[in-house]
């Protein structure tokens, strides 16, 4: 009799765990206000509108306060990306969502971590949907 509920819960089980997935690491290492990267670096403003390319990036629009988790170190030949998310009252759907963005896209008006921690990525940091 339960079987079938069984089947039902496995594939959204299955579905759920296939949508998330490791993406290539935009670099090797990164720097954070602390080790779990759970301190915010800096706040910072857009200086223009981004486009999330894939999962690991988050939109940004032009004025919008970003609060900045970790900065990559960048590889040679790569871009210079940070970590945040967004901070605005009429976007509330999109707050709380971390993802990583161009440092050139943003301008830090404050900084709040005096020391930082340089790490190396995991693969959990390019983990998405
Ligand atoms: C960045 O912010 C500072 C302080 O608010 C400001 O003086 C400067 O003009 C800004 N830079 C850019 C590129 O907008």
């Amino acid at each position: 009799m339960s079987c079938p509920l069984v089947i039902l819960l496995f594939v959204g089980l299955l579905h759920q765990t296939a949508r998330a997935v490791y993406m290539d690491k935009l670099a090797d290492n990164k720097i954070c206000g602390d080790a779990e990267c759970s301190h915010v670096l800096s706040m910072a403003t857009a200086l223009d509108d981004f486009i999330a390319p894939d999962c690991r990036f988050i939109n940004i629009k032009k004025g919008q306060m970003v609060y900045v988790y970790s900065k990559l170190v960048p590889e040679e030949g790569a871009g210079v990306f940070w970590s945040g998310s967004v901070y605005s009252e009429r976007y509330v759907d999109q707050m709380g969502i971390i993802g990583y963005f161009p440092a050139t896209m943003v301008n830090e008006t404050q900084k709040f971590a005096e020391d930082t921690v340089k790490t190396p990525t995991a693969n959990m940091d390019f983990y998405c949907d």
